[in-house]
């Protein structure tokens, strides 16, 4: 038996608590109107409900099973769509969107998936996540048949690039706060998704098992070659040839995915600004030069002795 989600399932309307949140208990609202609830002690949007992450956690992944994770603003829809890709030898499948390709397995908002669905799906499945180390889909990562990849990304281009994702936004109760506010509760962790240090680090100090990839947004903006690609290729087991790598790079160009029906994620109302600017380093248009000192300090401060290094321009 395939998937069961219909095709209107595809299109997705506005978050809403009563039909997204399950659980309105513990919902909470902080300043300016920011939503958020807290699990196993990490702040996560309200669609990540109690249940859906006991699901995502039971997993049983298999071998075949590929899963990619990052913290929000990361990349990580530029990379589903290599994968998908791959998995399918380089041609976009016939599916009608990239969503549908992939099962994120904690939300109960734009993907959700039972686990009779997700039982019953052909290898390879693709889990998407957004969650730490510790709570990752699957169980232990390294304990598991499953091959991860974390795609990183420099934290000043995040949480500029987050700003925009979380304005007055449905999912995160139209928050109105300015920028200044915004990047303060990043600092303190207090965003949906928690504390980008830790979120980063947790995965990176396991990232030398063999079924976990870590990928650098900026390493896959900057390789003029196909070099990235084959890392990933070879991660997955995918032998692809150079001539087909060659064909991903082109599909999952900015412009390319942005035009894109399948990739470009119109079929979320609240998804307009999606593909913002694709680029290292325009953080320099929202920054002051004052934030930019601070968050340097923070970032050597939290980042010291991790061994991990970004490039922010
Ligand atoms: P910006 O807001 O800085 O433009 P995620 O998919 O994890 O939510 O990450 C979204 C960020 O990745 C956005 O960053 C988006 O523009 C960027 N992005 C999406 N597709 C991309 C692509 N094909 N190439 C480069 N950046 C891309």
């Amino acid at each position: 038996m395939g998937p069961r989600w219909s095709e209107d399932e595809l299109v997705i309307g506005e978050y809403n608590d009563a039909i997204h949140a399950e659980v309105l208990d513990d919902l909470q609202v902080g300043e300016h109107g920011y939503k958020y609830r807290i699990l196993d002690g990490l702040v996560v949007p309200p669609y990540v409900t109690p249940s859906r992450y006991r699901l995502s956690r039971s997993i049983e992944t298999r071998p075949g099973d590929l899963c990619y994770v990052s913290y929000p603003k990361s990349g990580s829809t530029w990379l589903s769509y290599v994968v998908v890709l791959m998995v399918h030898g380089g041609e976009q499948p016939e599916a009608r969107t990239l969503r549908s390709c992939l099962h994120w397995v904690e939300s109960s908002w734009t993907y959700p998936r039972s686990k009779s669905d997700l039982d019953a799906l052909p290898s390879p499945r693709i889990f998407k996540s957004h969650m730490p180390y510790r709570m990752a889909l699957g169980g232990d990562p390294a304990k598991t048949p499953c091959r991860y990849i974390y795609i990183a990304r420099n934290p000043k281009d995040v949480a500029v690039s987050y700003y925009f994702f979380e304005r007055d936004k449905s999912w995160s109760g139209h928050y109105s706060g300015s920028w200044e506010h915004w990047l303060q509760i990043f600092l303190d962790g207090k965003v949906q998704r928690g504390d980008w240090f830790e979120h980063v680090l947790s995965w990176w100090r396991n990232s030398s098992a063999k079924n976990i990839l870590f990928l650098k947004y900026e390493d896959l903006v900057r390789d003029s070659s196909t070099s990235v690609l084959a890392r990933i290729a070879k991660h997955l087991g995918f032998d692809l040839s150079e001539a087909v790598l060659e064909s991903i790079k082109q599909k999952v160009a900015f412009d390319e995915m942005r035009q894109n029906e399948f990739s470009n994620m119109h079929e979320i109302v609240e998804f307009d600004g999606f593909f913002r600017k694709g680029k290292i380093g325009s953080w320099k248009d929202q920054f002051t030069p004052a934030q930019s000192d601070m968050f340097d300090r923070v970032y050597a401060e939290r980042m010291k002795g991790s061994g991990l290094e970004f490039d922010f321009e």
